[in-house]
């Protein structure tokens, strides 16, 4: 019987060196120091027998209900192979695996140094030395994939070399990932500029910095862009860590800051046959206050709707991010050339052209959108 209900194994960081129960816990005591204990329900809870745990799926097939709350164990005894073990007073056996204990302690210690490992964001300016991973090496190497992929997580900002030259190219390289998202623009979208435009896009305007499709409840996670041709004058591209935005603003305004982390904003996108929107804050904050999704495009915005003594200050908080946005301390500038693919975090990195002039020659690039999901979880895989 496996002791892990996973598909992932856990290094034992140190073996345990005894384990003791009472009527409320299980305290187990580490060869390093720690000391972890662990409700008797908890342990209970994650018990991965197969009667449990499905053993196909590794997914859970009783309900803590199920359980007695005030439930006993009978004895708690640490195994030859150091891995745990408990008699429970329903008759139950469960066993568990030292590595996995450690990495789901809950002391103090444990949740602390959890905390402190977890994947940091590297906020960057006009300076930044863009991770650059080439097409061959990703597409054969896992482990130069998972390099491209931490760059992706970590900046939020990557480019490829070496890209095919070919329409639909970009989608193998999408695919390296997962699935890609398709949306009313098509699976893969065509960037150039069109007579008949359903999007500033699809014109040859400059585009200010801005989030794609923040007119949807979830903005794609990643968008790529693979340059096929690039001769028209103008066209370059510029990025802004959106994160290093909402932080300076933090420090310099925050009042500006707290409106737009509150304020919901309205995006609109409409066209002969659809008609999307959504309301939400342009800086959104997680459960830590973190700043964790930007969501900017002024060419899609609707007109700001909120009591009439907030108005002034939201257009001078809307101004003052814009402004930020223009601040060439964080504008990082390239002009892509055909076979180089921007891969981005679009709910983090804004993203800008500048104008082209399309009679001066051809521009024509790909996109595609795959969500932050996938990428985290090809990590993983990649990871295990
Ligand atoms: C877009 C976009 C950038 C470019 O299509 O949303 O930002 O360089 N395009 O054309
Ligand atoms: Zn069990
Ligand atoms: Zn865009």
């Amino acid at each position: 019987m496996s002791a892990i209900a996973d598909f992932s194994t856990y290094k034992v960081i140190s073996p345990i060196r005894s384990a003791l129960g009472d009527d409320t816990h299980v305290t187990v005591h580490w060869m390093d120091g720690r000391t972890s204990p662990y409700h008797l329900l908890w342990l209970r809870d994650n018990c991965p027998c197969p009667h449990c745990v499905y053993p196909v799926t590794r997914e859970q097939i009783v309900e803590i209900v199920d359980i007695p709350e005030d439930l006993q164990a009978s004895r708690v005894t640490l195994k030859d192979d150091g891995n745990l073990e408990i008699f429970w007073q329903d008759g139950h056996a469960s066993t568990y695996d030292a590595g996995w204990l450690r990495a789901h302690a809950y002391d103090e210690a444990s949740l602390a140094e959890r905390e402190r490992l977890k994947p940091r964001k590297k906020l960057w300016d006009s300076s930044l030395a863009v991770p650059s991973f080439h097409y061959a090496e990703i597409m054969t190497d896992e482990a130069a994939l998972l390099a491209w992929l931490l760059d992706v997580r970590d900046t939020g900002l990557s480019l490829l070399h070496g890209v095919p030259v070919a329409t639909g190219a970009l989608a193998s390289v999408a695919q390296r990932i997962s699935f890609i998202r398709e949306t009313n623009f098509g699976t893969l979208f065509d960037v150039q500029s069109k007579v008949d435009a359903d999007s500033n896009a699809y014109t040859a305007f400059n585009l200010p910095l801005h989030t794609d499709l923040p007119t949807r409840e979830l903005q794609p996670g990643l968008q790529f862009l693979h340059c096929l041709v690039n001769e028209a004058t103008g066209g370059s591209s510029t990025f802004v860590d959106g994160f290093q935005l909402a932080e300076v603003l933090k420090e310099e305004d925050p009042q500006s800051f707290e409106l737009l982390t509150s304020i919901p904003i309205e995006f609109r996108n409409r066209g002969k046959s659809s008609d999307y929107r959504y309301q939400a804050p342009i800086i959104v904050l997680d459960e830590n206050h973190e700043v964790t999704e930007i969501r900017m495009a002024n060419f899609l915005r609707g007109p700001f709707s909120t009591a009439p003594d907030t108005m002034p200050r939201l257009y001078r908080a809307y101004r003052c991010f814009i402004a930020l946005t223009r601040d060439e301390r964080f504008r990082y500038r390239h002009r892509l050339e055909a076979g180089q693919l921007w891969c981005f975090d679009n709910r983090r990195a804004l993203h800008a052209r500048d104008e082209f002039d399309p009679t001066s020659g051809a521009r024509h690039f790909q996109g595609c959108y795959v969500d932050r999901d996938e990428l985290h979880s090809r990590i993983r895989v990649l990871q295990r």
